[in-house]
């Protein structure tokens, strides 16, 4: 019932994929929530269906800005609205081909939107904050599975924001304990909302691997392009760890209880991830399952930069914020694939 109210939460792109079913997740825990969003790769529509799915009762703790980090207006605005007692910290530029042509464009965004949000907390004395970093941070990992202590490396500049606003959270909270602050460090968020309402809609070509097999199954695009099939792995294509968004979703609401209950958490990293490894052709094979449709390949050779193998070391996320991902392959290609059959252009109705 919404009169169990929680706490209030500010989520910076909050509209995006990983941001949407979040923040359905937050309201049904009863919180009260505001998301700034600038729309730059998201659509109000995707807020106005979570509202939906909340129902009437919890979308009413739901508060939607457009508005972007950069601009310290737009903040304050926002900070005007309520007092909030934490920030979950999504938004922000995710494409590593784009961050190579346009570092500028990713600086900016991803850190000096960051830096004002530090700012703006700051002036209104919230000090807690769960920052969205990734797996990207591990670089090409020399072992595996990856361990929060690793040493930390970056790629490209999409790579280097992660890992240098994960230095910078890490020199604020130093500066001043006050701060609590969680790093959750994302492998491969896949899947979508089980009604199928809310999923990933990327604007033009997708880079990453699920959303292009699902572009591929609902016609949109012709075959996919399995970059690399000569790694030493078992069926010569590259391993990742894949992890369904409503598990990822969980997560971020385990890591909110975790600050709000541990004075001394000082500025933490956990993996969020399954721990299990899939391979291109595995993950291909589990969405021709789900969606009963051929996906052609074509084998083409590796993607610059692309590591071998990566997954998630889950103890510590496990024991110390009480949280494990539940999905597997099979329910994350029932999923998104239950998302692409419903909104074959995703929140558009037609082609964009
Ligand atoms: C990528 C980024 C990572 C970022 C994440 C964000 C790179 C090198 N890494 O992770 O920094 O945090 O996205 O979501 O870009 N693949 C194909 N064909 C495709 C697309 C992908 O074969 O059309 C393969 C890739 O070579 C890789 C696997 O699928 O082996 C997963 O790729 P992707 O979904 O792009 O994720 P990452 O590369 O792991």
């Amino acid at each position: 019932m919404a009169s169990q109210k929680k706490q209030c939460i500010l989520v910076t792109g909050g509209a995006g994929f990983i941001g949407t079913h979040t923040v359905l997740q937050l309201l049904r825990e009863y919180y009260r929530v505001y998301i700034i969003d600038n729309l730059h790769n998201s659509v109000p529509e995707a807020v106005e269906r979570v509202k939906v799915l909340a129902g009437p009762a919890l979308s009413a703790n739901l508060h939607f800005h457009v508005g972007d980090l950069r601009n310290k207006d737009d903040l304050e605005k926002v900070f005007t609205q309520a007092r909030f007692d934490a920030v979950i910290h999504f938004a922000g530029l995710k494409a590593v081909g784009e961050s190579v042509e346009k570092p500028f464009f990713y600086y900016d965004n991803n850190i000096v939107g960051t830096l004002n949000l530090f700012e703006l907390m700051t002036k209104y004395d919230c000090k807690k904050m769960v920052f969205s970093s990734s797996a990207t941070v591990y670089g090409q990992p020399k072992k595996i599975p990856c361990v929060e202590d690793f040493q930390l490396q970056a790629m490209n500049p999409y790579g280097r924001t992660k890992l240098f606003l994960e230095e910078i959270a890490r020199d604020i909270q130093k500066g001043d304990p006050k701060w609590r602050i969680v790093l959750l460090r994302y492998f491969n968020p896949v899947g979508a909302h089980e009604s199928g309402q809310i999923g990933e809609d990327p604007k033009g070509i997708p880079n990453n691997l699920m959303p292009y097999i699902q572009q591929v199954a609902v016609g949109r695009l012709p075959e996919l392009n399995v970059f690399g099939n000569d790694y030493p792995t078992k069926d010569g294509t590259a391993i990742r760890d894949y992890i369904h968004v409503m598990d990822l979703a969980d997560g971020h609401v385990a890591a909110l209880q975790k600050l709000f209950n541990t004075e001394n958490i000082g500025c933490i990293a956990y993996n969020l991830g399954t721990g299990h490894g899939a391979s291109v052709l595995d993950m291909v094979a589990g969405f021709e399952k789900a969606s009963g449709k051929k996906i052609p390949i074509k084998f083409c050779p590796r993607r610059q930069g692309d590591a071998t193998a990566v997954y998630a070391s889950t103890e510590k996320a496990q024991k110390e914020l009480g949280w494990k991902a539940r999905y597997g392959i099979d329910e994350m290609c029932r999923d998104q694939w239950n998302w692409a059959s419903k909104n074959p252009w995703g929140y558009h109705s037609q082609h964009p």
